[in-house]
Parts: C-alpha cells; sequence; structure tokens
C-alpha cells in the first residue's frame, strides 16, 4: 500500500456476554487490566502506528466508550487545584491532542465485516487498520525502543503494498473459533496467504495458523464487504471479504508479530493478561510471586 496508514477502525459494538453481570454496565472493552482499560491498550497501539483518526463502531447504548475519551473537565480541574500533576497527566493522556475520535454506530449486529462496513464513510479509499481490543497484544512498553503489533504491520503493508494480517498458531482443536489461513513462508514472520477461511471444524481446517485481531487493508476491503453474503454464523464476515480480495489482488500477507497475545475476550485470557503486567510493575511483582506461593 502506498500511503500510510492514518485511520483506525475498533469494533467495539459487542455485548460482551462472557462477562455478564459485569458487561450489564460496563463495556467490555473497559475492563481493566491493572489500572488501564481494554480499549486504552488497543489506541496506544493505533497511536504508534501512526494513526490519527480513530474510528469506534460502537451500538447506541455504549456511552462509557465516548466518554472516556472525552474531556474530564470537573475532575481536570480538581486535580490542576490539588497539584496532582502527575493523576492530571494520566487522566488527559487517554487521546493525545493530534488524534481525533469519530464514533459511528452499527444499527444492528450483523458480524465483523458488518461491524468494519459501518466505518465506510469515514475511513473512504485509503489503507487502515483494524483493531479487536479483547486481542490485547503486549510487546512490552511502547515507545522504548518496541513497536506495537499494528506499527509492524503498517510498515510491512507500506513497503509490500499489500494487506496485512496478524496470525499465531493455535490448538488444532480451537480452528473453529478463528479465522484460518493457509500461506507459504516468505520469511520467519512473513508468509502470503494461499487461501482463508471462517471458524472451520478441526478436521476441514488447512492449518491452525489462526487470524487474530489486528488487520491492516485497503479502502477496497469496503466494496468487497457490500458484496459479501452471511457466512459462517450467518453473519458478515470480514474473512470472506478478505478472501475476495485475495483473489482480486493476489498478495495478502499474513505476519507473526512480534509480541504477545491474551485473548481478554474470556476470563483466562484476562487474568493472564493481569498477571502479566503485574510481573512487569516492580512494586506488585512481589506481590504475585508470594500470593501465588500461598496459593
Ligand atoms: C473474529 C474474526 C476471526 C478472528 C478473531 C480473532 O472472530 O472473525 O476471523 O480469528 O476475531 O479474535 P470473533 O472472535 O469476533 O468471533
Amino acid at each position: 500500500m502506498t500511503k500510510p496508514l492514518r485511520k483506525v477502525v475498533f469494533p467495539v459494538a459487542g455485548l460482551g456476554t462472557r462477562f455478564l453481570p459485569a458487561t450489564k454496565v460496563v463495556a467490555k472493552e473497559m475492563l481493566p487490566v491493572l489500572d488501564k482499560p481494554l480499549i486504552q491498550y488497543a489506541v496506544d497501539e493505533a497511536v504508534d502506528a501512526g494513526a490519527d483518526t480513530l474510528v469506534f463502531v460502537t451500538n447506541r447504548y455504549k456511552h462509557a466508550i465516548a466518554d472516556y475519551f472525552d474531556k474530564a473537565y470537573e475532575l481536570e480541574a480538581k486535580l490542576e487545584e490539588k497539584g496532582k500533576d502527575e493523576l492530571l497527566a494520566l487522566v488527559q493522556g487517554t487521546l493525545p491532542s493530534n488524534v481525533r475520535a469519530i464514533f459511528v454506530t452499527q444499527p444492528e449486529a450483523h458480524g465483523l465485516g458488518h461491524a468494519v462496513l459501518c466505518a465506510k464513510p469515514v475511513v473512504g479509499d485509503e489503507p487502515f487498520g483494524i483493531i479487536l481490543p479483547d486481542d490485547l497484544i503486549w510487546n512490552g512498553q511502547i515507545g522504548a525502543g518496541r513497536k506495537g503489533a499494528l506499527g509492524q504491520m503498517a510498515a510491512l503493508a507500506e513497503s509490500e503494498h499489500a494487506g496485512v494480517i496478524a496470525v499465531e498458531e493455535v490448538p488444532h482443536d480451537q480452528t473453529d473459533k478463528y479465522g484460518i489461513v493457509d500461506a507459504e513462508p516468505v520469511d520467519a514472520r512473513s508468509a502470503r496467504i494461499r487461501y482463508m477461511v471462517e471458524k472451520p471444524r478441526p478436521a476441514d481446517a488447512p492449518s491452525n495458523l489462526a487470524v487474530v485481531g489486528r488487520y491492516v487493508l485497503p479502502g477496497r476491503i469496503f466494496e468487497l464487504l457490500e458484496q459479501t453474503e452471511p457466512g459462517a454464523g450467518g453473519e458478515i464476515q470480514l474473512t470472506d471479504a478478505i478472501e475476495a480480495l485475495l483473489t482480486e489482488q493476489g498478495k495478502v500477507l499474513a505476519y507473526r508479530f512480534e509480541g504477545t497475545r491474551f485473548d481478554c475476550g474470556n476470563k483466562a485470557g484476562l487474568v493472564r493478561a493481569t498477571m502479566h503486567m503485574a510481573m512487569q510493575d516492580p512494586k506488585l511483582a512481589p506481590v504475585v510471586r508470594e500470593f501465588v506461593g500461598q496459593l
């Protein structure tokens, strides 16, 4: 892709049923890993990749994400008055001043492909990123010379003039939870996708290389999504539109990112992410070690 990536789409209209009853009122993307909500990790990664326009595809009941990135006048005034500069910087730092957040609604839930299509009027015809915030990908503190997964992919998309999709090996019996690719290795991290399929049964899966929640795609995908019929689960699948893009353009890359993925769409993943982050914190690491020892 010739242009650098500027826009990133966050499909966040899901109901988060795996975290009920908390998600009766708390959007699942607002669940924290230590002191940061999942959506903040995702936004930090998008900004690191060069994005200045963030598009949140939400539903009409979810206001928390918009509130979170909005200015908190009263809170900021109080912290300022009390001279709590560090806390003030945290509150003001959820979104850098050069980055704008745009909210579009997905009126009905017809799948990931449909959610992404809702962002078409904002993204238009240019390369863009997609981050599924449930998949937290941690590659150390961004900025300390380390690139987040989407930033790694954006660089590859630009140099290879191709769409790039993040992949990771998963246990064979779990292929029916993911988009699965059949790909021909190019080097240690990237491979050319030959074929991809959404949520195949283990017996039908072409491999155990699964799509995880990061994509860099050309604007053309929107037109292909418009032509995509409901697929697995009766939903409009992004995977099916990417398969059409592959047929049309001949080149889409699968990329094994540098970093660790935590599937925070379920409890075990959220616990793992929390423990991992706690172990990276010099004050919390001894507490976790001692407590796990006691358990
Ligand atoms: C979506 C995609 C799937 C991908 C997965 C990664 O599925 O449709 O291809 O492997 O995200 O998390 P979902 O988890 O929304 O069912």
